[in-house]
Formats: structure tokens, sequence, C-alpha cells
């Protein structure tokens, strides 16, 4: 087993989102720098769920190391649907803010949609407001704001198979708003024949068999076994789910990552793989995001 980028065909490619990641945040390092500008991000997290506290404090803390005014916002379990679209308002109308992100899930008493939908499309940098999910599918690529998984696990099919992704078969499990629909989307965009398969699917297995690019994002652990991948095609495990197993807690990934391994050309491991883009993204949407709005109200 090889760390990207050396490889050989007998040996599968264990791609590194780390140094993948690492990669993204230095260039968004150099261009805050050579810009001279400081893009500000606003993150919201409204409750006390653990892994949504770490994701979120990882998002602010990495948005200091960019060089980027970081404001996290922890609101309590019981805030008021109200109270989060007023923060929201006054976050819109805040020079100093750039990028706003309101950590999902959202307690059940608060409608996530009506949420996101008051995010301004300028600063919505997850891109899940209807303005950027529009530009997105329509193929405006360039105006819109692209979601962080997606366009992270982008990044390293093309790390693996370069940048003609032409006729590709791509197969996403999973068709969330978040990660399966923008990524079928962006794989459309990339002249990809595009599969999705999801709970309803019958013998979704079969389908995933014919992909050349496999992209798991269920939810569901060790969903993805040796016989749903086709020897030699690219695995991009999107899944982070805590598992016990020997009485410890541990994460996993949709696939079965060892199985994966005897099968694929490239697998991305878990942790270690899409996770770190996922936030690397984040900080190229809220300088993307910030650049934008100086040059819109530098022609005002
Ligand atoms: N929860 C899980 N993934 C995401 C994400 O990409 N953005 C937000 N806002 N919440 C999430």
């Amino acid at each position: 087993m090889k760390i990207a980028p050396s490889f050989s065909a007998d040996s599968p490619l264990v791609v590194d989102g780390k140094a993948a990641a690492q990669k993204v945040l230095s260039e968004v390092r150099q261009r805050v720098e050579l810009e001279g500008f400081r893009p500000g991000l606003a993150v919201i997290l409204v409750g006390s769920d653990p892994a949504s506290a770490v994701y979120v404090r990882n998002k602010s803390v990495q948005a200091e190391a960019c060089g980027f005014l970081s404001r996290q916002y922890d609101l309590s379990e019981e805030t008021p649907e109200e109270h989060l679209l007023s923060l929201i308002t006054k976050l819109n109308g805040d020079p100093e803010i750039h990028g706003i992100l309101v950590q999902l899930p959202l307690p059940r008493h608060i409608d996530a949609s009506k949420v996101i939908q008051a995010i301004h499309p300028l600063k919505d940098v997850d891109g899940f407001h209807y303005m950027n999910v529009g530009h997105l599918a329509t193929g405006s690529v360039s105006d819109a704001l692209i979601p962080c998984t997606p366009s992270g696990a982008l990044v390293l099919i093309h790390q693996v198979l370069g940048n003609n992704l032409s006729g590709k078969h791509a197969v996403i499990v999973g068709r969330s708003n978040i990660v399966g629909k923008p990524m079928a989307s962006l794989l459309l965009q990339q002249n990809c024949t595009v599969t999705i398969v999801h709970s309803h699917t019958p013998d979704p297995a079969a389908i995933a068999r014919q992909a050349d690019i496999l992209i798991a994002a269920v939810g569901v652990p060790k969903l993805i076994t040796a016989d749903w991948i086709k020897p030699g095609a690219v695995v991009i495990d999107v899944g982070i789910n805590r598992i016990d197993s020997d009485g410890k807690s541990r994460l996993v990934g949709d696939v079965d990552y060892e199985a994966a391994l005897t099968r694929a050309f490239a697998v991305t491991p878990v942790p270690g793989g899409v996770g770190p883009m996922t936030i690397a993204l984040l900080m190229r949407n809220t300088l993307d995001a910030g650049l934008r709005i100086r040059r819109k109200n530098a022609k005002c």
C-alpha cells in the first residue's frame, strides 16, 4: 500500500486527503497575503451534539490559521428559530463577515430549509442556498459557491485520474442535498456519465460494479463491500461513522476499506481522506466569497 502520488498497478493508491488539504490551505493563505484582504467567517452551532461541536471548532480554528476573521456562535439547543434568523440577518449586513455557516443538523423545532435560505447567497459558503444550487445545476459554476465536500472530493478525483474525466461512469451512493446531488452536478459538468443509487434502487451493488468512479455518501458504516467495486475503480468514501469495535469507539467510512484495497485502483481512507478536504474547501469558498463581495462593492 502506498501514499499518493506514487502507485503501481498491483498496489492500490491510498489517497492522502490531509496532504491535498494542506496544499489547498497553503494556496488560500498565500492569496490572503497577496490580496491584503481579511475574509471573515461566522460559524453557528445550535445545541451540543459532540460531533458537530468538533467540526465547528475545527472550522473556526482553521479560519484563524488562514488569517481570516473567525467568529463562532454557540447557541443553546432551545434557541428559538426567530433568534437564529435574526442573527443571520445581522451577519448578512455585517461588512466584516463574508461567509456564514450554520452547522447541520439543527434541532427539530428549527426549519433548516428556512434557515439556509435566510443566508445571503453571496455569503452562503456551504453552497446550499437555492441560488447557488441553481447555478451549479445549470452549469454556471463560476458564479456558484459549491458545497465543500463534493468540491473536495472532485479535487481528489482529479489528483488520481487527471483533469479529463470525460466519459467516465461515476456512480454515487446516496442522494443527499449536501453531497449526493451536488456531486452529481459537478461530475456531469466534467462530462461523466452519472448514476445515483439510493435506498429504493433495486440491486445497487450491480450498478455500483459498473463504476469507474464510485462515491459513497450514504452514512451506513462499511455498506460498500468488495462486490460493489469494479476492479480498478477509484473509490471515494465520504462517510464518517462512529462505531464501537472491541470496546473502543472509532471512525469508519461507508466503504469496507480493507475490501476496497483488494479491488480498487485508488481509495480514500477514513479518517484522512475527504474529511480534511471539506474544511480546506470551506476556507477557499470563504476567500472567494469575500473577494466577490469586495468586487461587487467596488462597482457600486
Ligand atoms: N453537517 C454535515 N456536513 C455539513 C456541511 O457540509 N455543512 C454544514 N453546514 N453542516 C454539515
